[in-house]
């Protein structure tokens, strides 16, 4: 069912949208706590031929793919890809491009109502004063929710309720509303990274203590950007660096698919997709390194970092380094920090409504506010056990599910149909129609062998992930005879829970008994609602494809 077309406003406002959709969480909480884990300099390499061979091809591909289904109405990826594979089996793939935004939504936002929080306290001077301790124990209340904000309880559910309704309100607004947060969110961002990029780059050695006497902000820069040529050979390197292009760049996800099928048909999408890529790079790769990794290494040296930099370091440690450069400038780095992560959030979770509001609208001709409402109550319903059972893993599940297993599986289905069924050749002419820069020929080839290849290897590579991540040693046993033993961290092992069952065996306290027991039920709660929410989309797909069917047959 074809309405109304609706158009981006001009290429400026696309390419923010879309560099807004690829900029996110993922490049200031992710990235750093990737490349830390993976050995610093020994992440970098392949996270950018991760980049050049799976982020670019794939980047193109999906917004030639959104291109080429709005040219013929759709605007989101069921049938999308079903005009170009022509098999029902292409619809169903179709609702990953939905499902991953819908499950990524409900935590992500709530991450973004995190940093809502934050930049509020910052402002109020609630960690003034405050030891780095009371400080990363703040962090437990707030999703323990123990906090309350002026004097209302469940401070995380209330900013959780706040933040969903800033992205209903703005994408009930339509592209219009999305652009004009892109525009303003997006120089904002960058303005407040290169302020606190500054700090941690002039920082070198003058924040040394008595306590941290070898604390160095350069020591920082320097893990990072030492490359080291031996993680060519460590496949686990190689996973987390492809997982971290997947979700920094937002490809396998929909969104881009949904944003481009928005465009005019014969408008440029190779100049525009590189661009939007190269700038998420931009702000990944420089900004994204220079704030958190030096910061904490000028207060608490290289090793400090090594052992402690995770997820939580934004939340939990960097309100305490702030708070060492004066009280006024202290809330003036909370808010630059936050309001950082904020911006760089909110543009990531707009793009995420916009498949199931395109969906409703293009099959079930729901306007662009009940899309927008809908979105809202659905992310709402989604993200609640996420908070309510977070310390159960529920929020870690969604992640690893919906926001890490999902993209590859899609990325590699919608790499076949693109360079297989559709046909390289088809393809590589759609990626040039209107294109303002010539990409060379050879990326012909790499979309049609290497890109699939590749991610058929990061799968394949997750999926029986060897004990130890040692895959030379599993090879080598494996040809003589003695199996193959997975890891816990593998696919198989995580959908059977292998690893709490063994914790589970192994502790005799019945406190700790309790929760592992606990973190088990609740691992299985969250896939049987993320399984049922695929359900859901699919059955939605079956039906809009029977109305479809029924108007054609008229
Ligand atoms: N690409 C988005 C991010 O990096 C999802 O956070």
């Amino acid at each position: 069912m074809n309405v109304k077309k609706e158009q981006w406003g001009s290429r400026l406002g696309l390419i923010l949208a879309m560099a807004g959709n690829s900029v996110g969480l993922g490049n200031f909480l992710r990235f750093p706590v990737q490349a830390v884990q993976n050995g610093g300099g020994t992440f970098i390499i392949p996270y950018l031929i991760c980049f050049l061979l799976m982020g670019l091809p794939l980047l193109w591909i999906e917004w030639s793919m959104g291109r080429f289904g709005g040219r013929l109405g759709h605007h989101s990826t069921p049938f999308i890809l079903d005009s170009m594979g022509k098999k029902s089996l292409w619809r169903y793939f179709g609702v990953f491009g939905i499902f991953t935004n819908l499950a990524v939504a409900a935590y992500y936002c709530y991450i973004e109502s995190w940093t809502l929080s934050y930049a509020f306290h910052s402002i109020k001077g609630t960690f003034q004063g405050l030891s780095q301790t009371k400080i990363a124990n703040y962090f437990d209340s707030y999703v323990g929710m123990e906090t309350s904000f002026l004097g209302i309880p469940n401070e995380a559910i209330l900013f959780f309720i706040i933040c969903i309704f800033i992205n209903t309100y703005i994408l009930s607004k339509g592209l219009s509303g999305i652009e004009r947060v892109a525009k303003i969110g997006m120089p904002l961002l960058i303005l407040f990274g290169i302020f606190l990029a500054l700090k941690g780059l002039t920082l070198g050695t003058s924040a040394a203590s008595e306590e941290f006497p070898l604390a160095n902000a350069w020591d920082g820069l320097n893990f990072l950007w030492t490359p080291d040529y031996t993680s060519l050979y460590k496949p686990k390197v190689w996973l987390a660096a492809a997982g971290q292009i997947f979700f920094t760049l937002s490809v396998g996800m929909g969104t881009i698919h949904c944003y481009a099928a928005y465009i005019d048909s014969k408008d440029d999408v190779a100049l525009n997709a590189t661009s939007a890529g190269f700038t998420n790079e931009f702000v990944e790769i420089v900004l994204g390194s220079l704030i958190v990794i030096p910061i904490a290494a000028g207060y608490f040296g290289l090793d400090w970092i090594k052992e402690n930099m995770s997820f939580g370091t934004a939340f939990q440690t960097m309100p305490f380094l702030f708070n060492q450069w004066g009280a006024f400038f202290s809330s003036i780095a909370g808010v630059f920090w936050f309001g950082l992560l904020f911006f760089a959030g909110i543009t990531s979770s707009l793009a995420m409504g916009t498949p199931w509001i395109g969906f409703m609208r293009d099959e079930f001709g729901w306007n662009i506010s009940k899309g927008a409402y809908s979105f809202g109550f659905l992310t709402f319903c989604l993200g609640l056990p996420c908070i309510l059972f977070y310390q159960y893993g529920f929020f870690d599940q969604y992640d690893y599910w919906a926001g890490t297993v999902s993209l590859v599986i899609f990325a590699l289905a919608e790499t076949i149909l693109f360079a297989w069924v559709f046909g390289i050749d088809n393809g590589w002419k759609e990626i040039n129609l209107g294109a303002d820069i010539k990409i060379p020929l050879f990326f012909k080839w790499v979309i049609k062998f290497v890109t699939p290849a590749l991610l058929l290897a990061v799968f394949l590579g997750a999926l029986v992930t060897p004990e130890g991540n040692n895959w030379v040693g599993a090879i080598s046993g494996f040809i003589e005879g003695q199996g193959w033993a997975l890891d816990n961290s593998s696919l198989i092992h995580q959908i059977t829970n292998t690893q709490l069952r063994e914790e589970l065996l192994s502790v005799t306290d019945s406190a700790q008994m309790d929760f592992l027991r606990k973190q088990i039920y609740y691992s299985n709660m969250s896939r049987l609602v993320l399984l049922s929410l695929f359900l859901f989309i699919s059955i939605l797909v079956f039906l809009a494809h029977k109305k479809r069917k029924k108007i054609t047959s008229i």
